[in-house]
């Protein structure tokens, strides 16, 4: 829990103390009001053992607190990420074992304390649900239940906080178990969200309604699957039904087995993270509700299973989907773009929103193109990609944008249907055509994709501010965008 506090009080059990090397330096210590512990730090730097460096800690025992001295660098060249990944390591290490609340003295700078925010809310999420330990007494980082911050509390702050909700959310479905959180799961997080609110409508298309309305893509995919596909949209309306909607579709597929074009060992394993674009859809509806955005909105889950066996759709085979348009699938890993096909070209009939944006775990290539701390942007429309990419700077949720261009429509052209669902042979530029895919059924929407291929998901010990499991890519930046922009 974070809070807030107008003035250092140095009252807590741990103290975290943010210092630049400059600060150090000058012994500029005049934030620290408690005239024992100016001394235990003072000695510290005059004996040279801190001196403001990236990254340094220090512990200080004074009585019975726990002063940890955390260095963040050069003065001038300052960059927040890295103090993200400061406050995460600060707020997970082992000094702080037997603490309970912790105050950080900080500069007061408005990006300062988004950076220390965040570096707390994100950077010490753990997902520890299934640990049978987490029963019993802490033995694991975080150890401090409270995080009071020596600023005076904003709005701008709290919302902060409240956008930091919706990034564990997102992270919490990201990493549960595939059969857990499965395409009724995410339908009921859903509908608790928006239980009561005067200006949500809400359309879920089912199996049967999929088939009634010929949403032939998204049900091939999930052809294999026990579990039911649904098309949700929540239709939120603040300004009134006749303003403007701006349309988020997020890929949900609950699993990606790969179906018949099994994949292998090593590509299997973190397929459940393969719904983090709806988590991210799911988590910013839970922001713009929690900071009453007043901006109407289209928040649109597409989920399905990508399955094996029996009932699985087979590559040769062609669909005709939503839009009209028939598809040959060139192969059943290729999936993603099959379910937001239908979805991107049901609501820009049905919903006509004047922009849209989708965010997907698409293609293996975004991953080898831009690695796992840029999600990759393709967009038709380079005013709404600019306000985007002003959005992720301001989150720090990353993208960088990869072209789009009409000559690379020839990639994703059929012998025997209008559109196939790969590109070229060896998957060159795959996340291009894969973005080519979608754009085809848009029409003259203006249109965002973002690929959080990469993004999503970290495998292994932790990366940037982000530990193991789900990161929330995207959460920070839909909200971010619908809060400031149009
Ligand atoms: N869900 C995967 C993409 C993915 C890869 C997400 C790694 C997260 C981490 C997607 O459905 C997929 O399998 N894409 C294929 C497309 C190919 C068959 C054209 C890929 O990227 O290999
Ligand atoms: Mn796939
Ligand atoms: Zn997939």
């Amino acid at each position: 829990m974070i809070k807030f506090q107008p003035a250092a009080k140095f009252n807590k059990d741990g103290i975290l103390v943010l210092l630049d090397e400059g600060e150090v330096k000058k012994r500029d210590l005049a934030g620290i009001p408690n005239e024992g512990i100016r001394q235990a730090v003072r000695s510290v730097i005059e004996a040279g053992q801190f001196q403001g460096e990236e990254k340094e800690l220090f512990p200080v025992v004074f009585q019975k607190q726990v002063i940890l001295l955390a260095g963040t660098g050069d003065p001038v060249r300052k960059n927040f990420t890295t103090l993200r990944v400061i406050v995460r390591q600060a707020a997970l290490s082992s000094y702080f074992k037997k603490v309970n609340d912790i105050e950080v003295i900080l500069p007061n700078d408005d990006a300062v304390v988004r950076a220390v925010v965040e570096g707390i809310l994100i950077g010490a999420y753990r997902w520890d649900r299934y640990h049978s330990s987490s029963e019993k007494p802490k033995i694991t980082p975080p150890y401090a239940k409270t995080y009071t911050l020596a600023v005076a509390a904003k709005k701008e702050y709290q919302d902060i906080v409240t956008t930091c909700e919706g990034v564990t959310l997102a992270r919490d479905l990201i990493n549960g178990n595939a059969d857990d959180v499965d395409s009724e799961h995410i339908e009921g997080v859903i509908k608790d969200l928006i239980k009561g609110n005067e200006n949500i409508a809400v359309e879920i298309l089912n199996r049967r309604d999929m088939a009634a309305k010929g949403l032939h893509l998204h049900l091939a995919v999930n052809q294999g699957s026990r579990k039911e596909p649904k098309l949700i949209i929540v239709k939120y309306s603040p300004q009134g039904k006749t303003s403007p909607y701006t349309a988020f579709v997020g890929k949900g597929i609950t699993f990606d087995t790969g179906g018949l074009n099994l994949k292998p060992s090593g590509h299997i394993e973190t397929m459940r993270c393969d719904m983090s674009g709806a988590a991210a859809v799911v988590g910013a509806l839970k922001n713009i509700l929690a900071l009453h955005v007043k901006r109407n909105a289209l928040f649109v889950v597409a989920l399905a299973e990508n399955a094996i066996g029996a009932g699985a759709y087979k590559p040769g085979d062609v669909f005709r989907g939503y839009g009209g348009k028939t598809v040959e699938i060139g192969n059943t890993d290729a999936e993603g773009r099959l379910v937001l096909a239908d979805a991107i070209a049901y609501v820009v009939k049905n919903y006509k929103p004047v922009r849209l944006l989708d965010l997907a775990t698409l293609t293996g290539a975004c991953v080898t193109a831009l690695g796992y701390d840029y999600s990759g942007l393709v967009s038709n429309h380079d005013e709404f990609a600019n306000e985007v990419i002003a959005a992720s700077a301001k989150t720090d949720d990353r993208v960088w944008r990869l072209p789009s261009y009409p000559e690379i429509s020839e990639a994703i052209k059929s012998e025997i249907a209008d559109l196939k669902n790969v590109g070229f042979p060896k998957g060159a530029a795959g996340a291009l055509t894969a973005a080519e895919f979608l754009r085809q059924f848009v029409a003259d929407t203006p249109w965002v994709h973002i690929d959080i291929a990469g993004t999503a998901f970290v495998d292994g010990r932790g990366r940037l501010y982000y530990g193991h499991g789900g990161t929330g890519a995207g959460v920070r930046l839909l909200t971010e965008y619908l809060k400031s922009g149009r």
